[in-house]
């Protein structure tokens, strides 16, 4: 909706502008040889017949056009792949051309795109940052020894969970429970709000993506809200980042040397990829890593995805639960849900499930070794 009024108002200026680079898609490369698709609107294409949940409508378009589909969004020319079978095919044997990602406008913030492991280009700074991210922080042995943290984390929330049910429902509320990651530190919550921000963005279609002469005016705004939530993280995670290198200056020792001392101490063989990571680079990676390696750590402590014994409120039952999506990097639920128990199922312990399976550890860390060196192995995309 934004996006519409907004076009219609930067119209004018844009006319020109627009009608040239359209000329030129049409124009250029071999339109015979493109998958099939719905003929788009001139000028914008098929931006706006994507609707307000685009993964819906393409779902829907591949029953007439088939699980490879050809969209024209504003001046990008998009292929759509829907069919397991020929997304194996293209990252497995046409993995380099396919390995880069298009940048979202919003995430060039802070040149988040430049630091990042998950949004960067395949190349050597890439290629660093994977091999230690595959030796040191995926790893069995490192993330046992997070163990403790991550196990405080858990109970903490769950704590937290329960004592705001409790509190809810003393005041005569349905006991609701909006966000779990919060315990009693502010500074934990604004990293974690501004963190769900920063993913909402960078999955909400912004116009100056699919005309990319319009970044410079950003109409939706959305790369200057997003420099506003990342300023916030940025500072909350630069401020430890700081105490370490601090630390270190101060000759203090650590009990445990963790990813973040990795981070700081690397060293590049001169060779491939960086000789260092800049402060904003390591502040940028640890960003990176927290919004996404926390659901899976959580995971790992407790060996199997964590549960609670909800009851929903309201009369809501599995079948009448309200299942509608927010768009966001990934998908959440547009009305979260208000559960009025949060108890803590009996879990086995963690432990021993984990060193009952050291074979499938051995076999992990083999797996994860492996894929380093591939990595190495490969010529610059
Ligand atoms: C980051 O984004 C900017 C702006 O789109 C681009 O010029 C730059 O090449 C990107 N860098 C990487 C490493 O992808
Ligand atoms: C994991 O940590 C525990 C102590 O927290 C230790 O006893 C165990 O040997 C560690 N396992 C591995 C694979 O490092």
């Amino acid at each position: 909706m934004d996006s519409h009024t907004l076009l219609v108002f930067t119209f004018p200026a844009a006319l020109i502008l627009l009608l040239f680079i359209w000329t030129k898609a049409k124009t250029g490369g071999s339109a015979t040889r493109r998958p099939p698709g719905p003929t788009g609107w001139p000028l914008v294409g098929n931006m706006f017949d994507l609707g307000d949940m685009p993964h819906q409508t393409m779902y829907k378009l591949k029953a007439k056009y088939g699980p490879l589909l050809w969209l024209q969004l504003g001046s990008v020319n998009t292929m759509v792949v829907q069919s397991p079978k020929v997304a194996a095919e293209l990252f497995k044997n046409y993995d380099i051309p396919f390995a880069d990602r298009k940048i979202p406008d919003a995430l060039t913030a802070f040149h988040f795109n430049e630091s990042a492991l998950s949004m960067n280009t395949f190349g050597a700074y890439w290629r660093v940052l994977r091999r230690i991210c595959s030796k040191e922080f995926s790893v069995n042995k490192r993330v046992n020894e997070t163990e403790d943290i991550r196990r405080k984390c858990t109970d903490d929330m769950v704590r937290w969970i329960e004592e705001e049910a409790a509190a809810s429902r003393a005041n005569g509320g349905p006991g609701e429970v909006l966000d779990l990651l919060d315990t009693k530190s502010t500074e934990g919550k604004e990293f974690f709000d501004c963190m769900n921000k920063i993913m909402e963005l960078a999955g909400t279609p912004n116009v100056a993506d699919f005309f990319p002469f319009l970044k410079w005016f950003d109409p939706m705004k959305i790369k200057r809200t997003m420099v506003r939530d990342m300023t916030k993280t940025m500072k909350i995670v630069s401020k430890f980042v700081k105490e370490r290198i601090e630390e270190k200056q101060a000759g203090t020792q650590r009990a445990k040397r963790d990813f973040l001392d990795v981070l700081l101490e690397y060293e590049g063989d001169g060779k491939d990829g960086p000789d260092k990571f800049t402060v904003h680079n390591v502040n940028v990676i640890i960003m990176d890593f927290t919004s996404e390696a926390l659901p899976a750590a959580v995971e790992e402590v407790y060996g199997k995805p964590f549960a609670f014994d909800w009851e929903l409120s309201g009369g809501v039952t599995p079948e009448t639960m309200d299942m509608q999506e927010r768009l966001g990097i990934t998908l959440r639920k547009k009305v979260p849900e208000d559960p009025i128990e949060a108890k803590e199922e009996a879990r086995p312990d963690a432990h021993v499930e984990e060193e009952a399976r050291p074979d499938e550890q051995a076999e992990e860390e083999a797996r994860l070794d492996a894929q380093a060196e591939e990595d190495e192995a490969r010529p610059d995309g």
